[in-house]
């Protein structure tokens, strides 16, 4: 007779087995990406199937060398302890009969697919750089002389066909009574930094654990801190927190910093203390949301600028204040918690940098290409990541070019009179009617419009606090519209105009948008002053952009992708209005949310993303905006709204 033919789905993979065979045998032969933790004992769970077709050892049956034989008993008293859900089996239980189609249900795959986010299709691949693994050690013998880590790497060797391992100290010095408390079956942690590497042992935990590991992923930015605590089994993302960088309190953006380093001896130490303490803390803040223990979160990955990389790694970041702008290094950099004193973090954790393009062009970049990936797109992209220090991809299938440009912290709501984070009480959105010169708009955490039913802001409580970015945006181009502005960006009074909402202030004028004397909020303008923050940052990134075109020898881009924190809320119409980017259809405008964050979820999942983007990043060509004159000439003909000389034809439409 001829073994049964065992067909797994979704892969398609096939083949003949012995009678018997366990399911999780038989994906192993196959190359099927079945789960397992516990190496086929029956009590991780990781590998359960759903027996689509055909005949398996059932409940209360199983097969022994070709004779049925009592219902195995580990798959019985896991389903009595724990249950497991009607239809499945543990595939290192379940045993074949017969011809059989078995399905992998998404969980329990090792490379899963993620969704990144909800709105697009896209997904992360895991294939996380620490997994857990669980072992059976043999107890020490008064005979055999060898130490306890010996005794985990034979049975890793045997148990998981790893031959070598490697551990550090602070690992070692807690695994003698983690192997007595489990009676000697432990869990490690093994972490690789690339897929070839000997991995090394970083956290050991007693028996079967079962709390799961998770990974930080931080986009580290001049004015604000992101995290996401993600689950490096499932890859959800399990909780999400930010900060502002307190490095502010030494310089509001990335050259003043340096300059406060220049000019005080010992200040790139102390902003790399503030930094990391903070990180420290918002790790310990993000665990505790979350519902675990700091001591789970086994990696990190930053994506950050040059300047705030050099800072987090105490590098004195001195060189990127001046021309040639060397970085210390551009590589990727593999380094653990203890080294970069995150004391809550377990300190053989991995850390994870990202590698930078150059030195102005940073990790934080690389992320970006990483998550929008521009080199596989045959239209030619412009993506834009808004920040207080704006990165700037051009490219397409045949070439990428990449630089950054100083836009400085007016988008991200600083250096703006009624500014403010992004945060509940900020007025995001905002619509002046040309005929009226009436303002509507809408706060963060309201859906309605301002003079819409039900959102009364004449009402005492209307909650309004200041002015976010995509708020500011929208309101100077508004303004524009309106006919309020004139392309210089100059405000007219209230007899030019003709609406009382302009008010004076100092030789200039004032537009109102909200007057708190009704609900005793605040007053909320936009000053002269405020759109000539926004001018200067949008000729910035306007400059940036055209300076890659120049390079690349084009007039034109196919589309444009917003990116950034608060990308995903501005407004295309607007951004081009402004003169933010350059002239597009509408429809080509798209928003791709906080690229660098997402490029920093791609690495912290997977291991062969981390290789691919630093192969990547090499062939990207960087273009150095502070040292190219026609910077400054984009610049100056880009201060006009939306531009001095550029046709904006698709916005006349
Ligand atoms: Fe762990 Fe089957 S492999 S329960």
């Amino acid at each position: 007779t001829t073994d049964p033919l065992v067909v797994f789905t979704p892969s398609g993979k096939r083949g003949r087995f012995a009678r018997g065979t366990p399911v999780l045998t038989a994906a192993r032969q196959l190359g099927v990406d079945l789960d397992s933790v516990c190496g086929g004992r029956g009590i991780c769970s990781k590998c359960q199937i759903t027996p689509s077709y055909g005949e398996f050892s059932k409940h209360g049956v199983t097969v022994r060398d070709g004779a049925l034989s009592d219902w195995n008993k580990v798959e019985a008293r896991y389903d009595e302890k724990r249950g497991l859900k009607p239809g499945r089996r543990l595939g290192c239980q379940a045993q074949i009969l017969n011809d059989v189609v078995i399905d992998v249900p998404p969980e329990s795959q090792v490379h899963r697919q993620v969704v990144r986010k909800a709105a697009s299709a896209r997904t992360i691949l895991m294939d996380p750089a620490t997994r857990l693994y669980y072992i059976e050690v043999a107890e020490p013998d008064m005979h055999e002389p060898t130490g306890d880590l010996e005794r985990v790497g034979r049975a890793l060797a045997e148990q998981w066909q790893i031959p070598r391992i490697t551990t550090d100290l602070p690992t070692l010095s807690k695994l003698q009574p983690i192997l007595r408390k489990g009676g000697w079956t432990i869990t490690v942690a093994l972490h690789k930094t690339h897929a070839t590497d000997t991995p090394r042992l970083v956290a050991a935990w007693p028996g079967l654990h079962e709390g799961g590991i998770y990974g930080l992923a931080i986009d580290l930015g001049s004015t604000t801190v992101a995290a996401h605590l993600t689950d490096l089994d499932t890859g959800a993302v399990v909780a999400s927190s930010g900060i502002m960088n307190p490095q502010i309190r030494f310089g509001e953006d990335l050259m003043s910093r340096v300059s406060y380093v220049m000019m005080n001896p010992g200040g790139d130490a102390e902003m790399t203390r503030a930094v990391r303490e903070a990180i420290d803390a918002l790790a310990v803040e993000i665990a505790k949301e979350a519902g675990i223990d700091p001591s789970l979160i086994l990696e990190t990955v930053f994506v950050c600028n040059p300047v705030m990389h050099h800072l987090l790694l105490g590098i004195d970041p001195v060189e990127l204040g001046q021309a040639p702008f060397a970085l210390a290094t551009s590589d990727a950099m593999n380094l653990t918690a203890k080294e970069l004193d995150l004391t809550s973090l377990p300190p053989s954790g991995g850390v994870y940098v990202l590698p930078c393009i150059a030195g102005h062009v940073g990790a934080d970049a690389a992320a970006v290409a990483l998550s929008e990936q521009p080199h596989t797109s045959e239209d030619l992209v412009l993506i834009v990541d808004v920040g207080t220090n704006a990165e700037i991809l051009l490219g397409n299938t045949s070439r990428v070019l990449a630089c950054s440009s100083p836009t400085g912290p007016a988008f991200e709501g600083a250096q703006i009179s009624s500014g403010q984070r992004a945060a509940p009480g900020a007025i995001e959105a905002i619509r002046i009617d040309p005929e009226t010169k009436e303002p509507r708009f809408r706060i963060i955490g309201s859906d309605l419009w301002s003079d819409e039913e039900g959102f009364d802001l004449v009402a005492a409580d209307s909650g309004i606090t200041g002015i976010c970015g995509s708020g500011i945006i929208e309101a100077v181009a508004e303004l524009r519209l309106a006919g309020l502005m004139d392309p210089s960006g100059l405000m007219g009074s209230a007899d030019q105009t003709g609406t009382a909402r302009m008010i004076p202030e100092g030789r200039t004028h004032s537009y109102v948008i909200h007057d708190g004397t009704a609900d005793g909020g605040p007053l909320i303008t936009v000053t002269q002053g405020d759109i000539r923050a926004i001018q200067l940052a949008k000729s910035a990134l306007y400059a940036g952009a055209r300076l890659l075109m120049d390079e690349m020898g084009v007039e034109k881009v196919d589309r444009v992708v917003l990116a950034g924190a608060f990308g995903a809320h501005i407004s295309p119409k607007h951004a081009m209005v402004l003169g933010m980017i350059p002239d597009v259809p509408l429809d080509k405008v798209t928003s791709a949310g906080n690229a660098a964050g997402t490029g920093a979820r791609i690495a912290l999942c997977n291991l062969g993303a981390r290789a691919d983007i630093e192969g990547r990043v090499r062939r990207i060509t960087k273009v150095e905006t502070a040292i190219e004159p026609r910077f400054q000439e984009h610049f100056v003909a880009a201060n006009a709204i939306p531009h001095k000389t550029a046709p904006f034809p698709e916005l006349m439409q």
